[in-house]
Parts: C-alpha cells; sequence; structure tokens
C-alpha cells in the first residue's frame, strides 16, 4: 500500500509539490521513501529507509537540485525489507528511467529471470524493479507511453505505476490496474497522485483512472489510454474537500484532531438529509428507492477493520428498525469462502478509503454471485463508489489519522441514516417513529461536544495515567454496543501496542474470565434495557477476581460499580454506540500519547490496505 507521486511542470520547480504530496500519502505506508526528478543532464534519484524527514534531511543536506518533472513514492514494504535500495523509485540498469509502484507484480520472478539472462542487472529485492527494467527494455526506441503499454501486457499482478524518463522533453506515465491513482490538471501542469489529498493543493479537478488505464501526464493536457493503445475518454469530476482540511492546524496529531471533528462529522453527514415532513431521510445518492429497497430480503455486509465494526452495529440497527436480515463477513472471509447469497441479496460494503482490496474483492464475488451492490463510503469517486449500483456517501472529510476515528462515527451516522430509510421503505416504521429518530439524532450533537469538554478530556488523562501500565485489557459489550467493545480494543492495540481484546460480554465466563486479575483492566461499556442488568452481573464478577473495572455508558447503576466511571450521556439505544465510542477513542489517544508511541503512523500500520 504505497503512496504515489508525480508531476510536469511548465515551469518552477516540481520538487517540494511533491514532498508535501507525499506527506498527506505517508498514510498509505511510511517506512521508506523517493524521489526522482528529470534533471537536464538526466535522472536524479534519491531514496532513504524511514519516515519521510529521513527523506527531506537527505535532500536538503545534499542540495538535491529540482526540475520540471518528477515522481515520488513513499512505501510500505510488500517485497524486501524497507531500505535505502528497496526503497522506490526504481531505475534500469543504464539510468534512463525511473518507475515507482504501488502493489504486487505476481510474475516477477519469471520476468526477473528472463531479464538477467539478457544483461539487467537487478539491485533491489523488490518486484518492482522488474518492470523497471521491463519497460526501460521496450523504451529503447519510441516513446514512453508506448513502452509502458508493451511492458504491461507481460505483467500479472496489480500495480498503480508512474515512469519518469528524463530527456529535453520529459515524459511522465501512469497506470492504474487495482490500486487507486488518479490525475489532474492545474496552471502549472499535470499531477497524478494515490489519492486525491495529494491533488487538492493544485487542482479541484481530478480524474479517477480506471483499471487497464494508462495516462500520458503533459503540461497541458493529459491523454489516457486502454491498454491496446486506445484513446479513452476520461472526464474530471469536481471534488469538494479542502486543502486546509488536509493539516492538522494547532493539533498535536491528526487522530486527536479527528476525534474533534465529530460533532461537524455528524452534522455533514446527517443533518441534510433529514426530512421531518415525512420522518425520513433523503439521499441525494440515486439507487435508495423505496421499490429498490421493497425488493431486498437480505444484506449481507462486508467491511475490513474499523469498517467492520461499523457492519456489526449496521447489523443491529437494520434489523431493529427495518427488519431485514442481516448477514456480515469479514471481507477477506467472504470472498474466499464460497458463500451462498439468495436472490433478492443486497451486498453492502462499508469503507472508508473506498480502495481496500479485500472489501473490493468482496462486493465483486457478490455481484458475481447475483446481488445488488452497494456501499457507505467516505471518498467520492473511490473505487467502490465507481463499482457499486449505489453509494451512500458519509462525508466525513478527509481522515489522515490511520487509527480511524471520525469515519467510523460518519460510519455509524451514515447506518442509522440507512435503517430509517429501510425501515421507512419498507412500512416497517410509521412516519411518527421516523421523526422521533431524526430527533433524537439532532440532540447527539451537544452531547458528543460534551465528550470533548477540558473536563471530560482531563479525566480521560487521569483514567490513562492509572492504567497505562497494566499488562492487558479486555474490552465487554453486549447488543448494539458489542461492537464498540471490539472497536475499543482495535484503538488500544492499534496505537499503544498494548494487548487488548474485544469481547460479547455474555462469552465472558468461556474464556476470557481466566485472564482477569489486578494487573488487567477491563473496559465495560454499559447496556441498555434488559442488558444493563447482565452488564452490570459482569462488572461484578471482575470485580470480584479482583480485577480493575471501568465502566463507560449511561447506566448509572452499572457507573456505581465501577472502580472508574466514565459517564456518557443518555440516548436512544441506537444511538448510543456513537457516544460510547468517544471515550474509547480518548483513551486510546492518552494511553499512547503517555507511552510515547506515533500516534498518527503507528507501526506495520497502514490507513488503506490496497493489497490482499
Ligand atoms: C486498515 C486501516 C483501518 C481501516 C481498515 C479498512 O486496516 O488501518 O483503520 O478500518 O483498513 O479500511 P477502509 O478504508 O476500507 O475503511
Amino acid at each position: 500500500m504505497c503512496g504515489i507521486v508525480g508531476a510536469i511542470l511548465k515551469e518552477g520547480a516540481v520538487l517540494r509539490g511533491m514532498i508535501e504530496g507525499l506527506r498527506v500519502l505517508e498514510y498509505r505506508g511510511y517506512d521508506s521513501s523517493g524521489v526522482a526528478i528529470a534533471g537536464p543532464q538526466g535522472l536524479l534519484v534519491q531514496k532513504k529507509a524511514g519516515r519521510l524527514e529521513e527523506l527531506e534531511n537527505v535532500l536538503a543536506e545534499t542540495q538535491f537540485p529540482d526540475g520540471l518533472a518528477g515522481i515520488g513514492h513513499t512505501r510500505w514494504a510488500t517485497h524486501g525489507p524497507p531500505t535505502d535500495v528497496n526503497a522506490h523509485p526504481h531505475t534500469d540498469t543504464d539510468r534512463t528511467i525511473a518507475v515507482v509502484h504501488n502493489g504486487i507484480i505476481e510474475n516477477y520472478l519469471e520476468l526477473r529471470e528472463e531479464l538477467s539472462a539478457s544483461g539487467s542487472r537487478f539491485l533491489s529485492d523488490t518486484d518492482t524493479e522488474v518492470l523497471t527494467h521491463l519497460i526501460a527494455r521496450e523504451a529503447l526506441e519510441g516513446s514512453l507511453v508506448d513502452a509502458v503499454l508493451r511492458a504491461l501486457g507481460r505483467v500479472r499482478g496489480h500495480y498503480a505505476i508512474a515512469v519518469l524518463r528524463p530527456g529535453a522533453q520529459p515524459e511522465v506515465v501512469c497506470a492504474r490496474h487495482g490500486p487507486p491513482l488518479c490525475i489532474g490538471l492545474s496552471k502549472e501542469g499535470a499531477w497524478l497522485g494515490s489519492d486525491i489529498l495529494a491533488l487538492i493543493p493544485h487542482t479541484r479537478n481530478v480524474i479517477f483512472l480506471e483499471d487497464g488505464d494508462v495516462a500520458e501526464l503533459k503540461v497541458d493536457s493529459i491523454v489516457v489510454r486502454d491498454l491496446e493503445g486506445n484513446l479513452l475518454e476520461r472526464t474530471a469530476q469536481r471534488v469538494d474537500w479542502d486543502a486546509e482540511q488536509v493539516g492538522k492546524g494547532s493539533w498535536p496529531h491528526f487522530m486527536i484532531k479527528e476525534i474533534h471533528e465529530q460533532p461537524d462529522v455528524l452534522a455533514q453527514t446527517a443533518f441534510h438529509r433529514l426530512d421531518d415532513e415525512s420522518g425520513d431521510v433523503k439521499f441525494e445518492e440515486a439507487g435508495w428507492t423505496d421499490e429498490v429497497l421493497q425488493g431486498v430480503e437480505r444484506i449481507q455486509i462486508v467491511a475490513c477493520g474499523t469498517a467492520l465494526h461499523a457492519g456489526y452495529t449496521a447489523r443491529h440497527l437494520i434489523e431493529g428498525l427495518a427488519r431485514v436480515p442481516v448477514d456480515l463477513d469479514f471481507a477477506s472471509e467472504f470472498r474466499y469462502r464460497d458463500p451462498i447469497l439468495v436472490p433478492g441479496t443486497l451486498a453492502i460494503g462499508i469503507s472508508q478509503s473506498g480502495e481496500t482490496a479485500d472489501s473490493l474483492a468482496a462486493l465483486r464475488r457478490a455481484r458475481e454471485l447475483g446481488a445488488r451492490t452497494a456501499c457507505i463510503c467516505n471518498v467520492a469517486g473511490s473505487t467502490m463508489v465507481r463499482e457499486c449500483d449505489a453509494a451512500l456517501m458519509t462525508h466525513a472529510g478527509p481522515e489522515i489519522g490511520v487509527a480511524s476515528t471520525k469515519a467510523f462515527v460518519a460510519q455509524l451516522v451514515a447506518a442509522y441514516l440507512l435503517a430509517i430509510r429501510i425501515g421507512r421503505a419498507r412500512g416497517q416504521l410509521s412516519a411518527d417513529e421516523g421523526r422521533v429518530l431524526l430527533q433524537d439524532l439532532r440532540l447527539l450533537r451537544p452531547k458528543m461536544e460534551s465528550l470533548l469538554s477540558k473536563k471530560f478530556l482531563a479525566r480521560m488523562i487521569e483514567i490513562a495515567e492509572r492504567h497505562r501500565g497494566v499488562k492487558g485489557f479486555l474490552f465487554l459489550g453486549r447488543g448494539i454496543n458489542y461492537p464498540i467493545a471490539l472497536e475499543g480494543a482495535l484503538k488500544l492495540k492499534e496505537i499503544s501496542y498494548m494487548h487488548a481484546e474485544g469481547y460479547a460480554a455474555g462469552e465472558m465466563k468461556h474464556g476470557p474470565i481466566a485472564l482477569v486479575e489486578a494487573w488487567m483492566t477491563t473496559v465495560v461499556i454499559t447496556g441498555h434495557g434488559l442488558l444493563a442488568e447482565k452488564v452490570r452481573s459482569n462488572i461484578e464478577q471482575v470485580r470480584a477476581r479482583g480485577g480493575p473495572v471501568i465502566a463507560v455508558g449511561a447506566d448509572r447503576e452499572s457507573l456505581e460499580l465501577a472502580d472508574e466511571a466514565i459517564e456518557v450521556p443518555d440516548c436512544n439505544e441506537w444511538l448510543s454506540p456513537i457516544l460510547n465510542v468517544i471515550p474509547l477513542q480518548l483513551l486510546s489517544y492518552e494511553v499512547a500519547r503517555l507511552r510515547g508511541c506515533d500516534i498518527d503512523k503507528p507501526r506495520n500500520l497502514a490507513k488503506s490496505v490496497t493489497v490482499e
């Protein structure tokens, strides 16, 4: 899952814009980075293992020259460890071209043998270098774009690539088959990037390349072809994200900035869609009509990571409010387990990025099996949005912190809206019931804000200080808050590297209770209705065995039983996950901060997993 940038400009210098682009793409991978510039005397390449700052330091120390065209890369290692040599860009033996690549070349071993036999010298352990030699060999004559087309004809696998050839007229070509790539024209020239975040400082008019597209970037035009070389029409879409949203402002980390944006995210995702008159929601996107939803017999949700946790909550909401049966699976399991889909299945993918390889593959599989496909997604123009029959956009704005927070809350809000829409379309909810649910949602914003007050934050820091040194954490929840237990544990382990497990509270006695002791903290999310009492007895069971308990939620009696109480405002049960998750996000953040972890770029993780 690497990040790619590139540009070709009329005048000026390309390096600064590329480094800024790489900085916003670092979430895609951050174990090494590099740039190549087309200089008057040929290719200039600098690459460095470690974070982007390491590369920036070397560029500054060596007074690395600038140029009118270049490509750059931030890497998340797949083939070969993160070293200077394995970092991209890669060059051919005679340094005639440079290539950056995101993805996997599956037949690289056989190609490597063939190319070695005909004189190519390989320096790295990467699969990408094969592509470099292959394109260079084809580029001995003719244009770079023709060479790329011929070379790609020999390659099996997934790629987003950018290729640079210096010369009197430098050439920049990029291609996509799998991982995302977008391009855009600005007044200064043409830009390419793995996602729109890298492009929006230069242009808001973006072309999202499709699989099989090969684009040639020129200073005043972009030419897109298919793999056979036929010209294609690709129109630019206007992107409504602001360049400022991509910055951290005065916040120490993107994660805490994004946690604080959540009350606004609620408004952005929902408020323009609420229609009190009909007690229903109105989606601006097509495909969510009464007619379509009345024909749905079953829903199959597929997602990964945090988005899957939103899926669990969506299952409760849709089954509870709309009475449509919902199945749910890890996208990575669904795609390989030969699933059975009944006629009338609507497959819904949930994804922040819309580019997660397993989620895309799972939706494609569902379509092959006859399902209609839809998605809940944050990125307009992403592959998932383009491939699905219907999309429901979450409007959370760009999320940069690798640990997802505001995108998750936006997914929960979207799921609530969707459940109301399906419930209304199928007559399961009356207009009056709908109106009450809409009003509850509006009332949620000040409640979310109260969980971000200075006083509340100070309390979270105190609790984090007391528990940062324990052996591990157990997160327990039931019903609609079981996924919040999963999410609380995931957040903590992702950014603080502490062991944390999320469990359905009712399952505690079937295993996790064996872990309970003084150095294992149990975080319990309190329940509603019938489940409140059951959760209370979980708290007592843990405390009876000497385990410290932090209780989070609105049930006063549960809070009183715990060692630490984190009181969350009351709301309807369907919305409680949105409030309960905020203290858990803050707890993870504070524990990770106190432990000195790199919060926005946790080790080994990448925000968007575009490879299997
Ligand atoms: C990675 C990220 C998670 C994210 C998951 C799914 O694992 O680190 O934060 O939840 O991918 O990503 P998606 O973009 O499909 O929501």
